[in-house]
């Protein structure tokens, strides 16, 4: 299985560095995160081999790190090299203990050395925060997939969170049609 997370990373001058990234499950105990080379998770995480996964049920966390290079609230951990989202519902630490290299990218697999709750998020399965998710894959994808799929994309997701969303998943969809306004 694989979840949508927001990973934090420090790079050599201490900054933190954060960036949605889907987290593995392979096994009891055992995660990975497959990361294309060029990004900057991927130079902090090859120097450093540890990083704080941050598990969030907000999506605008997830459009505003994806989108905007936003840097939000957070704390440095302790035991990880990597930060804690103040808005996280949970903070992972990562310690990477083998890789496996790909075409493009890095399999980084390892163990949860650590767990913090933060909040608890309201119980059950809300379809606008998969939309939301949905149309933030294809809209950073845009290049690589044709405008007429993102254009799609989008539609699909506004009716899903028109009918089924709350104000966060509204805000996170206006931010992400935006970005392609603006981009476009
Ligand atoms: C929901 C979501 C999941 C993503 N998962 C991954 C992933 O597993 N691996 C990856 O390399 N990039 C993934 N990306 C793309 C990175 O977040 C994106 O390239 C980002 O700009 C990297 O930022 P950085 O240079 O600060 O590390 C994902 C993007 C989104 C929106």
């Amino acid at each position: 299985m694989i979840i949508e997370t927001i990973v934090s990373t420090i790079s050599a001058d201490g900054a933190p560095n954060f960036a949605p990234m889907g987290a593995r499950i392979a096994k009891e105990g055992q995660w990975s995160i497959v990361v294309y080379h060029g990004s900057r998770t991927y130079q902090n995480l090859r120097a450093s081999r540890s990083c704080v996964i941050n598990l969030a049920s907000d999506v605008r966390l997830f459009v505003l790190t994806a989108l905007d290079d936003h840097t939000p609230a957070y704390k440095m951990a302790a035991t990880a090299k990597g930060a804690t989202m103040d808005d996280a519902d949970e903070a992972l630490d990562f310690v990477v203990k083998s890789e496996m290299e790909m075409d493009g990218k890095t399999e980084f697999i390892g163990r949860i050395t650590g767990r913090r709750v933060i909040k608890t998020p309201a119980a059950g399965y809300c379809r606008a925060r998969g939309a939301v998710i949905e149309a933030l894959i294809t809209v950073t994808r845009k290049g690589v997939l044709p405008d007429s799929q993102i254009v799609d994309q989008l539609g699909r997701s506004r009716v899903i969170v028109d009918k089924t969303g709350g104000a966060e998943e509204l805000e996170a969809m206006e931010l992400i049609e935006k970005h392609w306004s603006e981009n476009d």
